[in-house]
């Protein structure tokens, strides 16, 4: 439509100005924050990485000088309004991050305070062509990675790390709550999927989460152990490429590592708890109902976790009959 042509106009527009102002502007802040991550020239131009000064009516301004209307402008989520200032930018004293359709359409702005400050990260709101849960940052150019896989990150950083790095078949999902609609788009490009979320928490939390959506949309992901980093972008400044390929070669069936998780909460030398344990793996294993993947995963379960394989599988198809 008419407005949404007119909202990937103000995007670009919007870009191009942080893209200026990081480099031509008087304030070197955003390239010196930028600099110190290691973000080499030709990554910040790969990924159009900018700078939002704190000057918080120069956009509007610039913007009004190209025509847009207050209506349009408004619609954009780039600005706030209040009686007294009229339009000031939301995104201030920032390093923005444009986030892309897989067309190479900019929809919305990531802006990373330059240290420490809260929020970290400001996103652009839900505008009409903005759709978090419907789009993953990166997609436009992983998926032109000739690797029949992606590998599903948390953050901007992590992806734009990675793809400096030669990882060129990252993608995020902006922050932690991954939906079925990024697990359809994923489908849409890839066969694969590898999560390499944060190794905290809220990430293992978030990785379970995700297997589970991925799985109901029929893909097998898996799941990169980082130990004893925090999350992809320190990974592979700390261990490089090649470790890091190291990880994606033993990446954990997404299945297994959900029991691993499942594993922590109990004491296994305790008998009781011991068999609560095997009775919750049980119940996951029911959940396979093609009889040879429930088979391969109760044979694999039952080697790793050293529990015996017949006692298991009796207990599955014990468990099975009674749903
Ligand atoms: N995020 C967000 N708002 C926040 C915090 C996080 O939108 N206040 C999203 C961002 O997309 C961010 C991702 O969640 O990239 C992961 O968050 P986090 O792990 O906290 O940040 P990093 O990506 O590790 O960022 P950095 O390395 O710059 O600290
Ligand atoms: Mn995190
Ligand atoms: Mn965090
Ligand atoms: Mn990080
Ligand atoms: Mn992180």
């Amino acid at each position: 439509s008419n407005l949404r042509d007119k909202l990937f106009e103000i995007n670009k527009e919007a870009a191009g100005y942080f893209y200026v102002a990081l480099r031509k502007g008087n304030d070197s802040s955003g390239m010196e924050y930028l600099s110190k991550r290691n973000l080499s020239e030709d990554t910040l131009k790969k990924f159009g990485l900018g700078f939002a000064p704190k000057n918080s009516k120069e956009l509007y301004n610039y913007l009004k000088s190209k025509s847009y209307s207050d209506e349009d402008l408004s619609k954009s989520g780039l600005f706030n309004h209040s009686e007294t200032n009229g339009f000031y930018n939301k995104f201030w004293n920032r390093v923005i991050f444009p986030i892309m359709n897989v067309n190479n359409k900019v929809i919305g702005f990531g802006g990373r305070v330059m240290g420490q400050g809260e929020p970290k990260y400001l996103n652009s709101p839900e505008t009409e062509i903005f759709d978090k849960s419907r789009n993953l940052y990166g997609l436009n150019i992983a998926r032109t990675s000739r690797k029949n896989y992606f590998i599903l990150c948390e953050g901007y950083m992590d992806v734009i790390s990675l793809h400096q790095a030669g990882v060129d078949n990252a993608l995020a999902s902006l922050g932690t709550a991954f939906t079925s609609g990024q697990a359809e788009l994923i489908k849409r490009y890839k066969k694969d999927v590898l999560i390499s979320y944060d190794n905290d928490n809220a990430g293992i939390k978030a990785t379970i989460r995700a297997i589970s959506i991925l799985r109901n949309a029929g893909l097998s992901p898996k799941v990169i152990n980082l130990a004893p980093y925090k999350d992809p972008d320190e990974f592979i400044k700390g261990l490089g490429l090649e470790e890091f390929e190291n990880r994606i070669q033993n990446a954990r069936n997404g299945f297994l590592f959900e029991i691993d998780q499942l594993k922590k909460e109990y004491n296994l030398e305790d008998p009781a708890e011991k068999t609560l344990f095997y009775n919750e793996i049980a119940k996951k294993l029911v959940g396979f109902s093609e009889e040879l993947e429930r088979n391969n995963y109760i044979e694999a379960v039952a080697r790793e976790f050293m529990i015996e394989y017949e006692s298991l599988r009796n207990l599955v198809n014990r468990l099975g009959l009674s749903y």
